[in-house]
């Protein structure tokens, strides 16, 4: 009996994708997110939405409406069923090998020179901690080839406290380590139950914090800071902005920001550079 109330529930608020497409153009901007960033991954959105829908056992997504300008604490619901957490080791490799051959070492050198030894950096937005991570293993693998005295200490920072949980026991399925160097699974990785397991080594120079990009940055300076696939994908020009401006202030002078490849920079930015401008690869302009 109960089973046919939850199909009959599901049946009554499952919404056409035009219909989902029409409700989350109406609602980004008021979370101050912006539609394209949606487009190609609102299948994910839409699911969540209907099952909100459900669990509120209103009738469809016009009800789902009205229930939003009553019950203003449910817009922080819907923002956290707006967050993509896609990611994975080594996500466009490209990028990757330009911060191991040619980022890395031009900060090593800024680090040397102001007779530091660690590069500081953050990785924004960092779901389990592939990015993070991939950052450790690249000063390991590529990095101390050259600079066998420099370290790196990562930053990463994420306001999915599950993700950070994930993050935090750093062991993952293949699908999430697919990309990495032979080599590197296997020195870095401990392989069982079909999970790749980072060794401690690998981890104790990265740290995770529960953060909201849109209200705060971690402690730095930083050398570099990655804010890949988030803020200049999913929020609006204005939000991307102010995003902007806590990561300068979170810079140091010639420090690095890394985008998404297919990300750009809001128009009429002159305090970053492009520096290799086909990899989303920044520095901070003196202003
Ligand atoms: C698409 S993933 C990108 C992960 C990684 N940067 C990459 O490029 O592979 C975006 C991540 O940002 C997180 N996120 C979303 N909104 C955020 C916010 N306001 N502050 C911090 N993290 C956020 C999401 O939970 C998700 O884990």
């Amino acid at each position: 009996m109960s089973s046919n109330i939850i199909v009959l529930d599901l049946y009554n608020t499952l919404m056409k994708d035009s219909e989902c497409v029409r409700f989350m153009q109406w609602a980004l901007p008021r979370l101050r997110m912006r539609w394209p960033g949606f487009r190609k991954v609102r299948g994910q959105v839409c699911k969540r939405i209907n099952r909100r829908i459900s669990e509120l056992r209103l009738n469809d997504v016009e009800c789902y409406r009205e229930y939003l300008q009553v019950h203003q604490d449910e817009w922080i619901y819907l923002d956290s069923l707006c967050r993509i957490s896609i990611s994975r080791f080594y996500r466009d490799k490209g990028v990757f090998d330009c911060i191991g051959n040619k980022v890395l070492p031009a900060l090593a050198q800024l680090t040397a020179n102001s007779g530091n030894n660690t590069i500081k950096c953050w990785s924004a937005g960092s779901a389990s901690g592939e990015e993070a991570y991939t950052i450790a293993l690249v000063r390991q693998f590529v990095l101390s080839l050259d600079y066998p005295d420099i370290g790196i200490h990562i930053t990463g920072t994420e306001v999915d406290n599950n993700l950070l949980g994930r993050a935090e026991r750093a062991c993952y399925p293949q699908s999430s380590v697919k990309d990495l160097p032979e080599k590197w699974l296997s020195q870095a990785f401990n392989r069982a139950n079909k999970q790749y397991c980072l060794y401690p080594e690998f981890r104790e120079k990265v740290n995770f914090i529960s953060q909201d990009i849109r209200l705060a940055a971690p402690d730095g300076p930083f050398h570099i800071v990655l804010c890949r696939n988030l803020a200049f994908t999913y929020f609006d020009i204005s939000l991307q902005k102010k995003v902007l401006g806590r990561i300068f202030d979170s810079l140091l002078n010639e420090g690095i920001l890394v985008i998404g490849i297919h990300e750009l920079l809001p128009g009429g930015i002159t305090y970053f550079r492009p520096w290799i401008s086909n990899m989303g690869i920044y520095r901070k302009a003196f202003v």
